[in-house]
């Protein structure tokens, strides 16, 4: 496979552990990638000095875990960060793509700069707040010619390929509700995104997962959204914003039939939770339900360090010795996929109208943006219900 070039925009909690003692997933995806192909050059371009100084230690202690050699380029910007990913855009060598992980407000933007330097492009979800900007990065897709997708992991965890397959070979008979509980501890808020927070909400942050997860499912349409959130011990920490938000959504299946997902989420999970993410699906059809516990993966560890934990073992974890260490997940699999893509791509093995069928590409962001964005008018609006059109 040709050498892939790769610009990650972001060293954050996502892109290297910021904050964790964990190295987050999208560096361990691209170090396994390393160890069955040959990785390009890898620009790290992020905001501030501090940043590259925390992203530089933690890929290197990663690095040597696992056994790659790494020669990684940092670029930092001045203030907004800007000339680092502008810079590192502009030198890549070609062919190359682009991971962008950063905070949810700058999604446009940074992705939108990305596809205009003609790279292929993977942006951490949610691909944008507003239909209008997904539709226009879809639009940039279109025109640049590059391949482009929301890392829209869950689609990956066999669980949800079992609920797909029940809904599609109609085991369940037609979706009458989908019941979705997802929510992560208060640290998540409080401490790791202390300062974009207000930015986004826990319903775009963590519901847009689902929302795409009965789309992918589904194949349905969202018709209308309406939505109530709580503020209660994040405003008392001096943080403006919903501790739980419960988004209600009619969709329209192909076949014309209707059903209703209500998808319940909040981060103010105890930091002594056992798992990092506490999420359950539920689907009840005509003829059966579905029923998926996506916290209790059946491990359970209790230590006098740690108390008790709920591990996922599916998501992204290390295996084996210091040295030899491997990341095996969905995650994992997620990141490593749209590599394989890209390089296939530019290789003409692969084409990329096929991928718009398979994989959670721009366009199909539109149908989660679009509910995001339902949600989010509704809470403005005093819980009214919000028509979805024209996606
Ligand atoms: N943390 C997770 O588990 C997780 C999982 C999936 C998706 N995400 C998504 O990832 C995005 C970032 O989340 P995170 O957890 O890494 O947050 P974070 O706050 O830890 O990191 C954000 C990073 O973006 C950087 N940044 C901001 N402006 C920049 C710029 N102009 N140029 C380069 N870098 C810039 C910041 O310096 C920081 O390194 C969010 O959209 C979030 O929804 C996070």
């Amino acid at each position: 496979m040709n050498d892939m070039n790769i610009v990650i925009i972001g060293s954050g909690m996502y892109v290297c552990g910021r904050g964790t003692e964990g190295y987050g997933t999208v560096v361990p995806a691209l170090l396994q990638w390393a160890k069955n192909n040959t990785l390009g050059q890898v620009y790290v371009a992020a905001r501030s000095a501090k940043g590259i100084k925390m992203a530089k230690a933690k890929i290197k202690r990663l690095s040597r875990d696992m056994g790659i050699n790494t020669d990684f380029t940092y670029l930092c910007g001045k203030k907004s960060g800007k000339s680092a990913y502008v810079k590192a855009l502009r030198e890549v060598p070609r062919p190359a793509c682009a991971i962008v992980a950063v905070p949810d407000n700058l999604h446009t933007e940074i992705a939108g700069a990305a596809v205009r330097a003609g790279l292929h492009t993977l942006v951490v979800k949610p691909l944008a707040p507003t239909v209008k900007e997904a539709k226009a990065l879809t639009a940039l897709q279109k025109k640049h010619g590059v391949y482009c997708a929301v890392e829209f992991h869950k689609r990956l965890d066999l669980a949800n390929h079992a609920l797909r397959d029940a809904i599609r070979k109609r085991a369940i008979g037609s979706p009458l509700y989908f019941a979705v509980e997802y929510s992560q501890r208060k640290n998540i808020p409080y401490r790791h995104f202390k300062a974009w927070v207000e930015n986004t909400n826990i319903f775009q942050y963590l519901g847009v997962h689902y929302a795409d997860i009965v789309y992918f499912s589904t194949g349905a349409t969202p018709l209308r959204a309406m939505a109530i959130g709580q503020k209660g011990w994040l405003v008392s920490k001096g943080i403006n914003t919903y501790d739980s938000i419960e988004g209600v959504i009619e969709w329209k299946m192909p076949s014309g039939k209707k059903f209703v997902s209500h998808i319940l989420t909040n981060w103010v999970d105890p930091e002594s939770s056992s798992a990092m993410s506490d999420q359950k699906i539920k689907v009840i059809g005509t003829e059966g339900r579905f029923e998926s516990d996506q916290k209790k993966r059946g491990i359970t560890i209790v230590t006098d360090k740690n108390g008790t934990e709920e591990p996922n073992p599916y998501f992204c974890s290390a295996y084996g010795e210091k040295g030899e260490v491997s990341y095996i997940g969905y995650g994992i699999d997620s990141i490593n996929t749209f590599l394989s893509d890209a390089a296939l791509i530019e290789e003409g093995k692969l084409n990329i109208k096929y991928l718009e069928k398979e994989r959670p590409t721009f366009r199909q962001a539109i149908v989660s943006t679009a509910v995001v964005e339902a949600v989010n008018e509704s809470l403005r609006r005093n819980s009214m219900w919000v028509a979805i059109r024209g996606i």
